[in-house]
């Protein structure tokens, strides 16, 4: 079996499955379970100030949207940081690091944006022992109207300057947990590191209405016939997340930089295309939530058969391994052909591929007698959106065409080497390039 364990930011786990911060890490049963259920670390629930403790709703927070099958597709939230009082969560944060010395422990954090309030907290932190703090500048609802959460994450500049308080008053590793709210993700991971941020995390919930009752004529959850936007999360985020990973792991500015993926993983494959795109591990919150903290184990068994297979001894041998393949749409190779093919033994006739084809892609599917489908290649562009749509998986594949052969579609032979847009005739700065 292949070694889950992984060292972020100098702090070991046995795993590099993470709870994040969010109800599954809201107290000390929850997290003692997570532990013994086999989660590598956990993010507690967000902590703020001392106090009277935050007020949260005493109605539904949570909207959901499902596949067909009511599988949970995207989650809702308009939940806030934690209700508990600060001196229970850090007596239970405490407890629960002695107890388990070899499982990640990290406190995330959100107090208002001033120096005062970070030099009050931290010490506090300090004290109970914990692996290191995570500062929550996503979070999209209910804080930032109070000036924190997603409002600091929105200034690269604030989050610079709490990142420095911070490794001013606590000597742990400090992770930026960042908000996707924002148009260029890579400037606010740019400000983290500038303020000497140990990694980056993302991403936070996404602003949302996940859907409006036609009854009540008020986005849901609602109460009392009102609704709000909330953070949006769990498998439909995970391509955004994914994105934003990339971009700063292959940002000169912060490449190689520690990073903490979170976004709709909820299986081991989710994880390792994280990995393999940048992150040193990966966070997981409403995988939980759906499924129980026994999912886990599939993630752990999954992830380790993976790497079996793949001959791979360690999570580092993959890590980071795809982000040298993420280039600009300019920089593909333009010279490339393939075409769709369709396994006869396969189909099941049922020509969905046929119908998306014909009215909205190259009218490059033929439908022949006794319902056969085949692809004429010389219309085929090979866009794709037949093997989209096609419910049989692997039954429609793209096939390269081999250099040396005329492309039907083109008249044109297929060249074997590399050419992208920045040299293509059509491309007027390419010409002027030239002249
Ligand atoms: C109900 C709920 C509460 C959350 N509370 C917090 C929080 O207190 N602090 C925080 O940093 N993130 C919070 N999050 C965001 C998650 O930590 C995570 O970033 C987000 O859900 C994306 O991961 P997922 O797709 O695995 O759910 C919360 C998410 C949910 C669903
Ligand atoms: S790849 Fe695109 S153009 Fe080619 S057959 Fe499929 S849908 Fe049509
Ligand atoms: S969509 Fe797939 S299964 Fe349906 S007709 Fe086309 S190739 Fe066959």
């Amino acid at each position: 079996m292949a070694d889950l364990t992984t060292d972020f930011l100098g702090i070991k786990s046995p795993n590099p499955f993470w709870l994040a911060s969010a109800p599954p890490t809201d107290k000390e049963y929850n997290v003692r379970r997570a532990y013994e259920a086999g989660w590598g670390g956990v993010v507690w629930k967000t902590l703020g100030s001392e106090g009277p403790p935050v007020v949260n709703v005493n109605g539904p927070r949570y909207g959901a949207i499902y596949g067909a099958d009511r599988r949970l597709l995207g989650l809702n939230n308009i939940e806030l940081i934690t209700d508990r009082p600060l001196q229970t969560n850090l007596e239970e944060i405490t407890r629960v690091k002695k107890d388990y010395p070899d499982r990640a422990l990290i406190v995330s954090l959100m107090v208002p944006c001033d120096e005062e309030s970070w030099k009050a907290i931290l010490p506090l932190v300090e004290e109970t022992g914990a692996d290191g703090i995570e500062l929550n500048f996503g979070c999209p609802h209910g804080m930032a109207e109070r000036g924190m959460g997603s409002a600091v994450g929105q200034v690269p500049e604030y989050i610079q300057m709490v990142t420095q308080w911070c490794k001013q008053y606590y000597s742990k590793p400090v992770i930026v947990k960042l908000t996707p709210n924002i148009s260029d993700i890579r400037n606010p991971a740019r400000a983290a590191f500038a303020g000497n941020a140990d990694a980056v995390s993302l991403i936070n919930t996404i602003n949302s209405i996940i859907s409006v009752d036609l009854d009540q004529m008020a986005p849901q959850p609602t109460l009392d016939g009102k609704g709000t936007h909330g953070g949006y999360c769990g498998p439909a985020v995970k391509p955004i997340a994914l994105n934003m990973v990339a971009e700063i792991a292959r940002d000169p500015e912060t490449t190689g930089k520690p990073i903490s993926a979170i976004g709709g993983v909820t299986t081991w494959r989710d994880a390792a295309e994280f990995m393999v795109m940048g992150a040193g591990n990966v966070q997981v919150c409403t995988a939980a939530m759906t499924y129980g903290f026994r999912v886990v184990e599939e993630m752990k068994a999954g992830l380790s058969q993976w790497m079996d297979e793949k001959g791979y001894t360690s999570t580092a041998d993959f890590i980071g391994q795809a982000v040298p393949n993420v280039t600009d749409w300019k920089y593909l190779n333009l010279n490339y052909v393939s075409k769709a093919k369709i396994d006869q033994d396969a189909c099941i006739k049922c020509g969905r591929c046929y119908a998306a084809c014909e009215d909205t892609s190259h009218q490059a599917i033929w439908m022949k007698e006794d319902r056969v489908f085949e692809v004429n290649d010389a219309e085929c562009v090979a866009c794709n959106l037949c093997v989209e749509v096609c419910p049989v998986e692997n039954c429609i594949s793209m096939e390269a065409v081999t250099p040396g052969e005329v492309d039907p579609r083109t008249g044109k032979v297929v060249q074997g080497d590399y050419a992208n847009w920045t040299t293509h005739p059509n491309n007027p700065s390419a010409v002027q390039a030239a002249e």
